[in-house]
């Protein structure tokens, strides 16, 4: 061969890439126009560097990378993995699990959208009666980053700062809150993706005003942290106590009274509810301050603690004082 011709052809080689692209195409023009066809095409690709990823392979007719699994990709991208928390999918797999090298009809070069591509290898979180509308929208990566995090469980941003961003976190929420509300935690309560109560609940909160009994079936949500003795048991196991009277008792399961055979029966039952919010209030120990039903106030509630218990007026009987060392005696105890 001429040796200026030579030189121009090594050159040529060594200053255009398009040069690699058109030698592969000679050969693979068919699959060439087919990565081509697609929506998204990679920008490794646009300008047919084949060799960037693939060597020449002249006549050994194999499937030959220049670098193994993500090591390919990290040639020119930024590791995605350099949060605390890290995909498994990412550590243990490959880029192209998710991605496809040369192009896609997907957004992101992905093999298949979300979440179709997150339920190659989870469970479809949606299973459960009540499914949270952010899940049933699909977007799994609202709350995922989909390679790695600082948060646990890949979450694009902490509990309860995830939740406040589609939520108003409720006023009364950020005066006094529920102890269990502290640590922000949401999620004690709540299952992100979806559950068989309602409200997302992660088990059963009676909360209808007047449920007419009491069992320990009816709480559970309450009782996983607190002992239902609270309810069942003496004065000794609630500080809502009026003497030797536990007052959650009376209330949550109805006051015991003989009827007119002189045989003791259960009055009216209440839940939690109609005395506490989950969350928090403006006033102690979760008391609400106002029953709301459609907008309408219909109570109003009003508590003062005293040194050995305390005082609620309420809208619908005269204010009732309650202490568990000198018993107020209209309260019995
Ligand atoms: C002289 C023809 C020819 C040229 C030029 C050529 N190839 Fe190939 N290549 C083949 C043949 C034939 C096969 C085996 C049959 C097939 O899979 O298409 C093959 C296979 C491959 C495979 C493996 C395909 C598989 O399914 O596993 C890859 C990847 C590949 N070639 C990439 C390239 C790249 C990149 C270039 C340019 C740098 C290139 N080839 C240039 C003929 C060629
Ligand atoms: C960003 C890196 C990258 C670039 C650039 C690239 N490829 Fe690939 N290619 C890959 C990887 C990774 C695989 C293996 C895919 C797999 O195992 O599923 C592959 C597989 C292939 C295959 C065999 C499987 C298939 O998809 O058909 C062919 C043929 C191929 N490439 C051709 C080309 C051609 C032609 C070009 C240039 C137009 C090119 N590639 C550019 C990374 C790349
Ligand atoms: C030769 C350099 C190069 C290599 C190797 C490479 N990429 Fe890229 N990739 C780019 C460039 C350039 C862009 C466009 C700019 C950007 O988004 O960073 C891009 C964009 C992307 C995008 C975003 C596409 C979009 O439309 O949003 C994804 C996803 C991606 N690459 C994945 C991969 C994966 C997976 C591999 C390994 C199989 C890989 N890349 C290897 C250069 C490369
Ligand atoms: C478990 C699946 C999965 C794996 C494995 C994966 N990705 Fe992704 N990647 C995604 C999804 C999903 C998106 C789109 C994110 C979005 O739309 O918010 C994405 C987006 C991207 C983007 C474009 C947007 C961005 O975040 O910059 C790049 C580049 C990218 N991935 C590179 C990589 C590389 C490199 C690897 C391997 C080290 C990799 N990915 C492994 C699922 C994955
Ligand atoms: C190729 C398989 C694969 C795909 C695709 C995949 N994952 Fe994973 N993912 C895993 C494996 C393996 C684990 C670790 C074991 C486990 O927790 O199930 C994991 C763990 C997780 C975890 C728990 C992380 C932790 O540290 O607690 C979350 C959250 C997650 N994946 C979300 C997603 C989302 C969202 C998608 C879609 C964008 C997705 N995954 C796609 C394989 C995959
Ligand atoms: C509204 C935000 C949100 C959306 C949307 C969401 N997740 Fe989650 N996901 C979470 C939270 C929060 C956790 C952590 C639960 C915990 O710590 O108790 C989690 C945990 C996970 C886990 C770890 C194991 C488990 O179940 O606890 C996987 C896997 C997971 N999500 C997959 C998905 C998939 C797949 C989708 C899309 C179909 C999705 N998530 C959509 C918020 C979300
Ligand atoms: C990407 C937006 C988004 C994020 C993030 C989000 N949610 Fe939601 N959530 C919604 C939408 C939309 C609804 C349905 C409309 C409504 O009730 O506000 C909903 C409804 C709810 C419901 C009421 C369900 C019912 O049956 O009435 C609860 C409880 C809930 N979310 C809790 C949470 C918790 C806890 C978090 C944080 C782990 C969270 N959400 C994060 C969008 C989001
Ligand atoms: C101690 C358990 C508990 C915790 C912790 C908790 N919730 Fe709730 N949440 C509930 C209960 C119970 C309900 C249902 C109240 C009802 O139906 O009257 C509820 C209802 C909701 C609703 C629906 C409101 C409505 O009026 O329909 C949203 C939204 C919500 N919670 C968000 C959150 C967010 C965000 C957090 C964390 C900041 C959180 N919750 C923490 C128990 C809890
Ligand atoms: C995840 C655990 C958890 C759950 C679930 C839970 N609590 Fe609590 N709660 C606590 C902790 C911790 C405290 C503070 C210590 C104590 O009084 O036991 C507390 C305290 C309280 C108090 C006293 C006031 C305060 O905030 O300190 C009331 C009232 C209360 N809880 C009611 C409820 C009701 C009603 C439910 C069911 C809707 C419930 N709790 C569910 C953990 C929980
Ligand atoms: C009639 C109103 C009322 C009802 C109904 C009610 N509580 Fe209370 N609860 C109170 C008052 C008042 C206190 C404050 C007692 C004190 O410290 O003086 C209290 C305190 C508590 C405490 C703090 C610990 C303790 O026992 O003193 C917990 C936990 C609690 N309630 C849970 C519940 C649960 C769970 C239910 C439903 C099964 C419930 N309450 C029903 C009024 C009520």
């Amino acid at each position: 061969m001429n040796k200026i011709l030579f030189t121009v052809t090594i050159l040529l080689a060594l200053v255009s890439p398009a040069l690699a692209g058109d030698q592969c195409a000679e050969c693979h023009e068919e699959r060439i126009g087919e990565i081509r066809a697609k929506k998204v095409i990679h920008s490794a690709i646009e300008d047919d560097a084949c060799e960037d990823c693939h060597e020449s392979h002249g006549d050994d007719e194999r499937l030959v990378l220049v670098e193994e699994g993500s090591a390919l990709c990290l040639q020119c991208h930024d590791d995605p993995a350099e949060g605390k928390v890290v995909h498994e999918a990412v550590t243990d797999g490959d880029c192209i699990d998710c991605h496809d090298p040369h192009s896609s009809d997907k957004a992101s070069l992905l093999v298949d959208a979300v979440p179709e591509l997150c339920l190659q290898c989870h469970d479809d979180p949606t299973e459960g009666k009540v499914v949270h509308e952010a899940v049933s929208d699909g977007s799994c990566t609202d709350c995922h980053n989909p390679h790695s995090s600082d948060q646990g469980a890949l979450l694009t941003e902490g509990i309860p700062d995830l939740c406040s961003q589609c939520h108003d976190i409720p006023d009364e929420m950020n005066s006094l809150t529920h102890t269990a509300l502290s640590d922000g935690e949401c999620t004690d309560c709540h299952d992100p993706h979806s559950t068989e109560f309602s409200k997302l609940l992660i088990d059963k909160y009676e909360t209808t005003r007047f449920p007419g009994g009491f069992s320990e079936e009816m709480y559970p949500l309450c009782f996983q942290c607190h002992e239902s003795s609270l309810v069942t048991g003496g004065p000794e196991d609630t500080n809502f106590s009026n003497g030797s009277k536990n007052l959650h008792n009376v209330h949550v399961m109805g006051a015991l009274k003989p009827n007119r055979y002189g045989i003791a029966k259960r009055g009216k039952a209440r839940s939690c509810s109609i005395c506490h919010s989950p969350h928090g209030t403006t006033q102690p120990f979760s008391l609400i301050s106002k029953y709301v039903h459609k907008g309408i106030i219909f109570l109003t509630m009003t508590y003062t603690p005293s040194e050995d218990g305390g005082n609620c007026t309420v809208g619908c009987h005269k204010p009732q004082d309650y202490n568990r060392t000198a018993p107020d005696p209209r309260q019995g105890g």
